[in-house]
């Protein structure tokens, strides 16, 4: 079958579609039905179904005779080591690890927070969770104590995994610390906590709370999988929204283990014995399916990759990693592309490395601008395929299925939807608009298995963030456009959303903290233009009154707040003092146009502007701080 015959049988039929694709997954009990539409406009797929996560990743494939297969392969060149799991050591040490928190009485349905770096370990922990139906909330590294409080607090958990630290090129980062403070500041306490000692840092253990990964699963019996239903949670993965308050986006068994099974062939083209690699982290969603998840689900070999695309030690770390592990594909994002390009902007590394088992690269979590594409695809001689998705989706919305067809590529565009989205380009009245015209991208409804049926204990705000704007559709929260053969053009967040390195911030996460500095009566903060990163944070401050601190000092405080409230992850390094905010007369700040201005690019000054002068002297100020840059 070609691509447009898949896709037209899941919109004709999607019952059938993927309730065929169910029969690839081992069921407790089968699903009488795929899709459950009785609470419309939520919908749930697989609902009655009883199945584990945990086995149809692992065990299954134990029983298919795949038990000494590569499972995990750990390559970490910042510790300069690398380990091996194969399928029957993983399913020993999940069925461990699970049985040692079922003795601690975890159970199903529970929540565990795992916070941990790149270690094969963070996947066992998913896994273990996973097998006795606990709920686990993975949070990203990167992140600092009150993101990390934030999310207990969200999501009440009984136990916390995690390690001493993770490692940073040039540093060590001591989890601990950051774990002890977040609990302290949170208001629901943890039971236990259960700690992976590594050996860069040994973090002192609170007597009666604490537990050392190993002495924790000493002596206690290995732990079955666990049927749970197939609209029961697996995991909540919190995400950035337009306030500071993350948004804990649900993802149920069922329709995860069918969706991501069937995007692991029809997609990446992988199939159960083969190699595949998501070079991203395990906080983020791209870690929850393509690090964890599918290829395990596939029965193919994941790769734990503890490092980053330059500097560890340079950059043909990719590279030497593919051909190290005989990687089919490869998934990473624009921004690492663009780091390896430029420190090697010959592509002289690529030729150092035997890359003949590499069919296709996959890039995702930001805009893939064409001249990364091209760079890659002239020195590898392969498809490099843009495909975009998002945490609420878990896979992808549009791609170029590379196991069913080999499409034409258009670069600037991630290519066509997926079966099962229906995806639509509305203007502000919700009006269908004509290719090739600019609007906010949204999916009817419902969206395919997979997808989130709600957010952690916040269906009001489900509702109100993606649902409501658009009746019957799911909005994306990204503003675009398709051609005239249905080929998607991903341009913008319609939201105060940005991307920084492959990593989705919130503005008005920053602004938060911004404020709370007792010297700034008002501020913004814009993603504007970076040639790495793709965008990078940039702060406005208005000063109250009288205030005597020096600008600079000020600016510094609040990159230093944002660093410690938020995390360095936010890379948010450079603010402004200004007289005022560009606003709407309904006092609405203008940082699309301020975002404009900054990046030197055409703009229209709004109607709806309060005082027009104010953006001349937004302008200057921008200046100051070296915006618009010099390409
Ligand atoms: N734990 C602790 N700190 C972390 C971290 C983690 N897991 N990940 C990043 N950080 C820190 C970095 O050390 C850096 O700190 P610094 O300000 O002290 O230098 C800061 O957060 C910003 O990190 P990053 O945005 O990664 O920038 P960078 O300059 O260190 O590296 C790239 C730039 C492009 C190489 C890097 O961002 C990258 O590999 N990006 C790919 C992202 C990705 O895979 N995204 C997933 C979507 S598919
Ligand atoms: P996240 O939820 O962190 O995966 O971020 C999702 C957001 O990243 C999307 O809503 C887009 O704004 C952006 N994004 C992800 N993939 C792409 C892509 N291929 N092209 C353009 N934007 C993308």
């Amino acid at each position: 079958m070609v691509y447009k015959e898949v896709y037209l049988a899941a919109q004709n039929d999607p019952e059938a579609f993927w309730m065929q694709q169910a029969r690839k997954i081992d069921w407790v009990r089968p699903p009488s039905k795929a899709l459950f539409d009785e609470n419309a406009p939520l919908y749930e797929w697989f609902a009655d179904g009883m199945v584990n996560t945990c086995w149809n990743a692992v065990d299954r494939h134990v029983e298919a005779g795949r038990g000494d297969q590569p499972a995990i392969i750990h390559d970490s060149p910042v510790t300069q080591s690398q380990a091996t799991l194969t399928f029957r050591e993983l399913q020993e040490a999940t069925a461990r690890l699970a049985g040692a928190l079922q003795a601690k009485g975890v159970t199903k349905g529970d929540r565990v927070i795992i916070y941990m770096p790149m270690v094969a370990e963070a996947l066992v922990a998913m896994l273990a969770c996973a097998r006795i139906g606990a709920v686990h909330c993975v949070v990203f590294g990167g992140f600092a104590a009150h993101e990390l409080a934030t999310r207990i607090n969200d999501c009440a958990p009984k136990a916390i995994i995690a390690a001493s630290c993770g490692i940073e090129p040039g540093r060590v980062v001591r989890y601990k610390p950051l774990l002890d403070a977040a609990i302290q500041q949170s208001g629901q306490k943890p039971e236990f906590c259960v700690i992976l000692q590594r050996e860069q840092e040994t973090a002192e253990l609170i007597p009666g709370r604490d537990h050392d990964w190993h002495e924790f699963q000493t002596g206690t019996p290995l732990a079955d999988c666990v049927p749970v239903a197939g609209n029961d949670p697996l995991y909540i993965l919190y995400t950035s929204g337009t306030t500071g308050q993350p948004k804990g986006v649900v993802r149920h068994n069922g329709g995860h283990l069918v969706a991501l099974n069937w995007s692991m062939k029809n997609i990446y083209n992988i199939e159960a014995g083969d190699v595949f690699w998501a070079a991203s982290d395990v906080g983020w969603v791209v870690g929850h399916s393509y690090i964890c998840y599918a290829p395990l689900i596939a029965g193919a070999t994941t790769i734990v990759f503890e490092g980053k695309p330059v500097g560890t030690p340079d950059a043909g770390t990719f590279w030497r990693v593919i051909q190290d592990h005989k990687v089919k594909s490869f998934f990473t994002a624009p921004t690492a592309i663009r780091a390896v390009k430029r420190d090697d902007p010959q592509g002289e590394f690529i030729g150092k490395y035997d890359l003949s088992n590499l069919q296709a690269v996959f890039l995702a979590g930001e805009r893939a601008d064409p001249d990364t594409i091209q760079w890659l695809e002239d020195r590898l001689h392969l498809p490099v395929i843009d495909h975009w998705w998002q945490t609420e989706t878990a896979w992808a919305i549009a791609a170029s299925p590379f196991g069913i067809e080999k499409m034409p590529i258009r670069k600037g565009s991630p290519s066509v939807a997926m079966p099962g989205y229906e995806v639509h380009i509305l203007d502000e009245g919700g009006n269908p608009v004509a290719p090739g015209t600019l609007g906010a991208i949204a999916i009817k409804l419902p969206l395919p298995p997979g997808t989130l049926p709600t957010l952690w204990n916040a269906e009001a705000r489900y509702l109100k963030s993606y649902l409501d704007h658009f009746p019957g559709y799911y909005e994306t929260g990204d503003a675009g456009y398709v051609d005239e053969d249905g080929y998607l053009y991903i341009m913008a967040r319609t939201d105060d959303v940005i991307n920084v390195a492959g990593h989705r911030l919130s503005t008005g996460a920053m602004e938060e903290v911004l404020s709370s500095h007792p010297d700034v009566a008002e501020c913004a903060v814009i993603g504007v233009a970076d040639s790495l990163k793709g965008q990078s944070p940039l702060g406005f401050l208005c000063l109250k009154k009288g205030v005597t601190t020096s600008d600079e000092q000020i600016v510094k405080d609040v990159v230093r707040m944002v660093r410690d409230t938020i995390g360095p992850v936010a890379a948010f390094k450079s603010a402004v003092v200004v007289d005022r905010l560009p606003k709407t007369r309904s006092g609405k700040i203008l940082r699309a146009t301020m975002a404009k201005i900054a990046d030197g690019e055409e703009f229209k000054t709004p109607a709806t502007i309060d005082d027009p002068a104010i953006l001349d002297e937004i302008g200057e100020a921008l200046q100051t701080v070296g915006y618009p840059q010099k390409s």
